[in-house]
């Protein structure tokens, strides 16, 4: 289920979607972390790999070239103007195919060889329900999460300080969001369910982690 300021979310990342384009393609560590996660999909070349969340479109040239020009590229967003971007910066690949749809309901029959999502699960209101879809279409096949959440590493205290000042700036304004709960008590609390949904389904799990402990990578195979 989406979260009930879905309608929030889109406006605001529709309206921030060139300063996030440059964010989310431009900055090296970040760039490290997108290689990995398509690493982890385990993808081979002809297989068919979609991507939930997939925002400006970071994540898709490296998801295209592990499938070659047989696979098949599938990115799923909510939202047009960050969907525009990612057509663009996708348009000389003729098997990536952009949809717009709910992540949560995502319009993908199932038989997938993989699922990613980035940076997505924190915006979701039940990340575990999601991930088990998503774990239902790539049966048999992999599926990978990023996320950013709290460090739990022994120096995380002013990690996380400065964590929590990028989380407040970067939330889509939802009261709920921002004024209710601590937004990094949340964050957390979805990012833990998200992926131990994944850890509960998988086998042959990969965890790793970037950033200071706050960027978490967690793939594994999902039996068929
Ligand atoms: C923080 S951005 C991450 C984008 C991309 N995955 C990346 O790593 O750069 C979150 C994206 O998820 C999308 N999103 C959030 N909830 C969604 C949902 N329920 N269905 C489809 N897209 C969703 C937003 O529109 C936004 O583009």
């Amino acid at each position: 289920m989406s979260d009930p300021g879905s309608e929030t979310a889109q406006e605001f990342y529709g309206r921030w979607a060139d300063l996030y384009d440059l964010i989310a393609r431009r900055t090296p560590t970040v760039a490290t972390i997108r290689r990995r996660a398509a690493a982890a999909c385990r993808l081979e070349a002809g297989d068919t790999v979609v991507e939930m969340g997939c925002g400006t479109g970071a994540n898709l040239p490296y998801l295209r070239e592990a499938v070659g020009p047989e696979g098949t590229v599938v990115g799923v967003d909510f939202t047009t103007g960050v969907l525009e971007r990612a057509r663009a910066h996708t348009s000389e690949y003729e098997n990536v195919h952009l949809v717009r749809g709910d992540a949560t309901a995502p319009p993908i029959p199932e038989g997938v060889d993989a699922v990613l999502a980035t940076f997505v699960a924190g915006m979701l209101s039940d990340p575990a329900a999601a991930v088990d879809d998503w774990c239902d279409l790539a049966a048999g096949g992999h599926v990978v999460l990023v996320n950013a959440a709290r460090s739990r590493e022994p120096y995380g205290t002013p990690v996380n300080a400065v964590f929590r000042g990028v989380v407040v700036a970067s939330t889509p304004p939802t009261a709920k969001l921002r004024y209710e709960d601590d937004p990094t008590a949340r964050l957390d609390a979805r990012i833990d369910a998200a992926h131990g949904r994944l850890r509960g389904r998988a086998t042959a799990i990969a965890h790793e982690t970037h950033v200071f402990g706050v960027v978490r990578l967690t793939g594994g195979k999902i039996p068929a």
